[in-house]
């Protein structure tokens, strides 16, 4: 498979007010294909945030390559990241916040406004457009911060556990719009994210980090037999399948185990 993104030996550390240094990664190695979705799952503080924040070029890494592959006609990829806690500029409009992707780039067209208001509609946004981010809840503006993510036409999307405030009817449809992305577009995506069920249903691949420095621990190819649609899944036939509890006794298992490491002393017994 062509790969969209490619880490190599990619290196980071962060330095405490000590001067102590925190070695998040050392030499890891993760690729993206084309139209693949990447989940990452791993306990908290485990670096899923910084990988992010390296991948995004927010950070710049110690060492190591961060390769991004041009589109197919030539032009240069473009990576959006969705932050784990969604930034709404307050003095602006929802549809100004929802084009701020696009506007970075370019010049936001009539054309733009108006793909962005149907895809405001779609989730359930249409009526606060023009208000301002202050009037919404988490759930609402986390899907604003979405729509602004998808809109900006990237060929590469990181989503920072991007449905957590959602309710479960919201957050089966957006899992559904960004599987739709992928098979439609071509788009790739990286999704972080604390529910192993939405892993499992969402990606085809499922990279569980873990250790300081953090490295793959586990890296497991997620293949579910769901009926209808040449085998296409979404997010509740994925559930359904037959294969779901397997991949999830085996994620499970690699976190728990992962974090029984990394309580204990080297005799094996807990930290107290
Ligand atoms: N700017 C920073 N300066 C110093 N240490 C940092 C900085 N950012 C993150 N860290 C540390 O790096 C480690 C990884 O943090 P990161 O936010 O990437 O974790 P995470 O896997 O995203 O966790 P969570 O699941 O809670 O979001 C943590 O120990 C954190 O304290
Ligand atoms: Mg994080």
């Amino acid at each position: 498979m062509e790969n969209r993104l490619d880490v190599r030996n990619l290196n980071h550390s962060f330095i405490k007010n000590n001067d102590e240094e925190i070695r998040i990664f050392q030499n890891l190695k993760f690729s993206v294909g084309k139209a693949e979705i990447v989940a990452i799952v791993g306990r908290s503080g485990a670096g899923k945030s910084t990988l992010f924040n390296l991948i995004s070029g927010l950070l710049k890494p110690s060492a190591g390559k961060i390769e991004l592959a041009l589109r197919d006609d030539g032009s240069e990829g473009r990576i959006a990241y969705m932050l784990q806690k969604d930034l709404l500029l307050p003095w602006r409009t929802i549809l100004e916040n929802a084009v701020l992707g696009i506007e970075l780039q370019r010049t936001v067209t009539q054309a733009d406004r108006t793909r962005a208001m149907a895809m405001l509609a779609r989730y359930g946004l249409e009526s606060v457009a023009n208000t301002y981010p202050h009037a919404l809840s988490g759930g609402m503006k986390q899907r604003v911060a979405l729509c602004r993510t998808l809109l900006a036409d990237p060929t590469i999307v990181l989503l920072d556990e991007p449905f957590s405030a959602l309710d479960y009817e919201t957050r089966l449809m957006l899992e559904n719009d960004v599987l739709h992305l992928t098979q439609t577009e071509g788009t790739s995506v990286i999704l972080v994210t604390h529910d192993i069920d939405e892993a499992i249903a969402m990606s085809d691949r499922i990279v569980v980090l873990g250790g300081r420095p953090a490295n793959i621990i586990l890296e497991e190819h997620i293949v579910l037999n769901v009926p209808g649609d040449e085998g296409k899944r979404d997010a509740i036939t994925a559930r359904g399948a037959a294969e779901f509890p397997f991949y999830h006794q085996r994620i499970w298992r690699a976190l728990r185990d992962n974090d029984v490491a990394h309580t204990t002393n080297s005799t094996g017994n807990p930290l107290p």
